[in-house]
């Protein structure tokens, strides 16, 4: 039995999250699983930090799977998610990007992963106003944040048969900060020789991604480049609906979609869970139940190839819930072993 903290988070989160839990369960696999509460605390004046419970939880079980948590824009609370991760040292962000067989979408054979630096950069939400109208954000870079980051991506390449990890970067404007970044991935890149090794300014990266896509492996970079980068390819093979992520450090993992809580569809039942799904295949992957996250894989693959039922952010009509009795049914018929449409 696994034991898996679960936090369902805002807006679509709870819709998402009941879809996998559902999802999953057709696997056989037996979890466990502890949810902690959706509403993280709020104080005197309403400000929202992280839940003890959450973090109780989390280092009692070790691993989650976690639904998106809204954060106020230009005002309020710093954003949790963030602290979440630096609280238990997630270091690194893991989000594969793939086209789903049968998902027509401007380009193909995009099968490339980013690796984000989880912990630092302007995420340190270090800001302050100097004076009225000026106002200072540190971008914090450690040599051992980067050497971090960039051992776990060499790591990662060589575990998974990736060959090239490309360097994504401002060292030409930020020569002390992203030039520390360039120069401690240079630095672990002459351990790994197996590994080829490049490096992209990222406004360039951004370019070469909507032209050739397909070109790249890994993508290593720091925090908000990362960020921003992962919207980006979301786009490239399907929108933020399908691209699942892995929040990972030495003893802990979290897992969660890429995208955030989409208050414009939420509660609607229109919500696609595919993200989070194949998150929770990445942490079944993470618990050594690989055979039970190819089979979600497979399922989820059976329903695209089919082409329906689809939700409306891939231009189908169908329910959230539809859409995952679907995913169940067919994930079922694999463990019958009968034929599905794949
Ligand atoms: P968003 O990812 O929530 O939404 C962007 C667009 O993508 C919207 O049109 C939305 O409807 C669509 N979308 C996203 N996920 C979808 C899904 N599963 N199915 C169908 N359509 C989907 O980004 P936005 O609007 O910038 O952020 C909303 C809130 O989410 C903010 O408070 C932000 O801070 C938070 N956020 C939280 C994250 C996390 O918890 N890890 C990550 C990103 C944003």
């Amino acid at each position: 039995m696994h034991r898996v903290t679960l936090i369902p988070g805002d807006g679509i989160g709870p819709e998402v999250a009941a879809a996998t839990r559902r999802i999953l369960a057709a696997t056989g696999v037996p979890i466990e699983w502890e949810e902690v509460a959706a509403e993280p605390v709020a104080d005197r004046r309403n400000e929202r930090f992280l839940h003890a419970d959450w973090l109780d939880s989390i280092r009692r079980n070790r691993v989650a799977l976690k639904g998106p948590i809204a954060t106020p824009v230009a005002e309020g609370h710093r954003s949790l998610n963030v602290a979440l991760r630096q609280a238990l040292e997630l270091y690194a962000n893991l989000r594969p990007v793939r086209n789903l067989p049968g998902l027509k979408t401007r380009f193909e054979n995009i099968d490339l992963i980013i690796v984000r630096e989880n912990t630092e950069d302007l995420y340190a939400g270090l800001e302050h106003t100097v004076v009225p109208g000026v106002v200072e954000s540190l971008k914090i870079i450690t040599e051992k944040a980067s050497t971090r980051i960039a051992r776990f991506a060499f790591n990662y390449a060589r575990q998974h048969g990736r060959r090239q990890i490309t360097v994504v970067h401002k060292a030409n404007i930020m020569k002390l900060s992203d030039g520390l970044f360039l120069t401690c991935c240079r630095r672990v890149a002459q351990e790994f020789p197996d590994i080829r090794c490049n490096e992209l300014i990222v406004d360039n990266a951004s370019m070469q991604l909507v032209l050739k896509p397909e070109s790249f492996d890994i993508i290593l970079t720091p925090n908000l480049y990362g960020d921003i980068v992962s919207d980006l390819c979301a786009g490239l093979v399907g929108g933020l609906g399908v691209v699942p992520g892995a929040n990972i450090g030495d003893e802990y993992a979290v897992f969660e979609a890429v995208h955030g809580t989409a208050p414009d569809i939420a509660g609607q039942n229109r919500a696609n869970p595919t993200a989070m799904t194949f998150s929770a295949a990445l942490m079944l992957e993470h618990l050594g139940e690989t055979n039970a996250a190819a089979l979600v894989r497979r399922a989820l693959g059976s329903v695209y190839q089919a082409g329906r039922p689809l939700t409306p952010d891939l231009g189908g009509t169908a329910t959230t819930t539809e859409f995952t009795d679907a995913v169940v049914a067919a994930l079922e018929r694999l463990r019958a072993g009968s034929p599905v449409k794949a």
